[in-house]
């Protein structure tokens, strides 16, 4: 039955190659190739993808090994209403999650899939999400027809063939099957980038399976991403929530990141923030100069995702399961994050940025002056002129770049440690114009949990929908909780308390706000490298050296407690930053309502107790 694939001696588990083999009768593709994860495997295939138009090969001077992808104008963004959790049990998936019966969805499936490959290439992608060979790491197989998402995901993952070696003949591994819904009839050439108006992001947590089909999208195509390291992944960790004894981990959209500081010792922090808040940015920050003479400096272990488990001990070790960076272009620049510039110098897969005239490519704010002229990201000619005219973008505002972690001149040694990094506090941060102050330091587990859970943050391109509007985001996981966000506090809670019942020191939990507004709507605080001074208040903490007050939430820095030197920032600005509006409260009060109301079934009590407290404060 599996003879026909042609599966390489390397592929030696029987039960893959018959899954493999049923899939293939199925969406019926013209042929199968078994990748290997191998760099003549990548060129090869960018050579067919330019080839056939999917790719630009960019001027190869100026960026050595980089490619330009242009994706059709409706796939542009993860498709959240169109993600779908499939637990046997609609509860199991919660309130916050798209929702249909496994059944009633394989039945969907089944006929979505049925000759969805026709005249395609199947690739059989082998990945590790993490080190291979760490106990916290995974196996994932994709099944995708798209030659852009092997590319993509060579860059973002561990993909090799050695991968088969860990998996034996009857290892386990996450089953990924992706589509761009979009079969090609005899004779038919590929278009340039195929995707189908129909599109279903479908997870299903209990048999630890993921189906995609209809889109080319980065966080809807690369499987290995939000699908398996944050929705499968979040349910692999939630043990402790089905009555298991182990405590279990923490999956979450995080970056880590590395503190080197000037007396010689080495902090590792966990940071949560919706998509396209400045992860990538925070996690290469480069120290502000005089901070960076006294020997600060920050190394990057992740910038999106973080696997976190503790160890007997109590403290908890984590990785990153990415190998690279999908990072959004617009906005990045020398000054915004120089380290990523330097990163992006070659070997990079651009997608929907525009194209300059000799060859290279170009974003909204990557120079202060746009070019003359430009090819814009669905191919049209693009002027400062028509932009001013038409409103038109020259980037798509969630236009993207993938490459490999390797390239990163900040990437900490330890980033492919198979035992991870042991974590020291988790900073959890969304874009509130108003309302959140800068920083707050919980004053225990509990009340960062609140705080993490009661976060609210204005939507960005990276989700299809309008931007700019506040949303509940608990933990910057909303669109990526693979369960009932109720039952994923209660886990964050319970892991908390079997951390402290080993006697061990809990990471503190801080929450931040880079985004406050003035009167015209500018940022008041200067953001990127200055954010390290709000680190350093943060490791000052935890070393029981820095000051602070205790305000209604928990403890922030005076004025005085941050270290100013070598930036002019008033104490008018920092009270603009820092100032609690208690009607504003009251008001966002209301929206913690809303949020446990529909969480209710199954929310942790405490978190209403300690509602009640911050409420009690505030004099309601
Ligand atoms: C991402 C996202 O791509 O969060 O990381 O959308
Ligand atoms: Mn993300």
């Amino acid at each position: 039955m599996t003879q026909h694939l042609n599966a390489p001696a390397f592929v030696r588990h029987e039960g893959l190659k018959q899954w493999v083999a049923d899939f293939v009768a199925k969406a019926r593709p013209a042929r199968v190739v078994w990748c290997d994860g191998s760099q003549e495997e990548y060129d090869r295939l960018n050579a067919e993808m330019v080839a056939s138009g999917m790719l630009i090969k960019l001027d190869q001077e100026k960026r050595p090994g980089c490619f330009l992808a242009r994706s059709s104008p409706d796939d542009v963004a993860r498709v959240e209403d169109r993600t779908f959790i499939c637990s046997e049990k609609k509860d199991d998936a919660g309130p916050t999650n798209n929702w249909v019966a496994p059944a009633e969805m394989r039945t969907r499936l089944d006929e979505l899939f049925d000759g969805a490959m026709e005249g395609r290439t199947l690739y059989v992608i082998p990945f590790s999400m993490g080190p291979l060979g760490s106990h916290i790491s995974q196996i994932g197989i994709e099944l995708s027809d798209s030659p852009y998402v092997v590319n993509n995901m060579r860059l973002m993952t561990r993909m090799s063939k050695d991968v088969y070696d860990i998996l034996g003949t009857d290892g386990d591994y996450v089953p990924c099957i992706h589509t761009v819904g979009a079969p090609l009839k005899p004779g038919q050439q590929d278009v340039r980038w195929p995707c189908n108006t129909t599109k279903y992001i479908v997870h299903f947590p209990e048999t630890r399976e993921i189906w995609s089909y209809g889109s080319g999208y980065g966080g809807n195509a690369l499987l290995g991403k939000k699908c398996f390291a944050l929705r499968i992944a979040s349910n692999m960790g939630r043990a402790a929530a089905n009555g298991d004894t182990s405590p279990g981990w923490f999956a979450e959209h995080m970056l880590i990141l590395g503190v080197q500081t000037p007396w010689g010792k080495k902090y590792h922090v966990a940071a949560a923030f919706p998509s396209a808040c400045g992860k990538t940015n925070f996690a290469m920050l480069i120290p502000p100069k005089g901070m960076a003479a006294q020997g600060w400096k920050i190394t990057t272990i992740g910038d999106d995702i973080a696997w976190i488990k503790p160890d007997a001990t109590g403290r908890l070790h984590a990785i990153n399961p990415e190998a690279g960076y999908f990072g959004v272009a617009p906005g990045t620049n020398e000054t915004s994050n120089y380290n990523c510039m330097e990163t992006l110098r070659r070997n990079t897969i651009f997608t929907n940025v525009a194209l300059t005239d000799d060859g290279d490519v170009w974003w909204e704010g990557m120079t202060k002056v746009p070019p003359a002229h430009l090819i814009d990201w669905q191919g049209r000619d693009w002027t400062p002129e028509i932009a001013k005219e038409t409103g038109a973008k020259a980037a798509h505002p969630n236009a993207r770049f993938t490459v490999a972690a390797t390239q990163n001149p900040v990437l900490d040694p330890e980033w492919d440690s198979t035992t991870g990094v042991v974590i020291d506090a988790f900073i959890f941060g969304g874009r509130r114009s108003t309302t959140v102050p800068l920083v707050t330091e919980a004053r225990s587990w509990s009340e960062g949990v609140y705080m993490a859970a009661t976060m609210g943050s204005e939507t960005t391109a990276a989700a299809a929908g309008q931007t700019g509007v506040v949303r509940r985001d608990p933990f910057a996981m909303l669109p990526f909780c693979g369960y009932n966000m109720a039952d994923y506090f209660a886990h964050w809670l319970g892991l908390g308390e079997y951390l402290r019942k080993t006697g061990a020191r809990l990471p503190k939990i801080f929450c931040v706000n880079w985004f406050r507004t003035d009167e015209n709507g500018k940022f008041v605080w200067p953001g990127f490298s200055e954010n390290m001074r709000v680190l350093n208040w943060m490791l000052g903490r935890i070393e029981g050296k820095a000051g602070g007050v205790e305000h209604l939430f928990g403890i922030t820095p005076r004025y005085e407690d941050l270290d100013w030197d070598g930036i002019d920032f008033s104490a008018e600005k920092y009270q603009a930053i820092t100032s609690i509006d208690v009607e504003a409260w009251v008001e966002e009060f209301k929206l913690h309502d809303e949020l446990f109301e529909k969480l209710a079934r199954g929310l942790p009590p405490s978190l209403l107790s300690i509602k009640a407290e911050f409420e009690d404060r505030l004099g309601m």
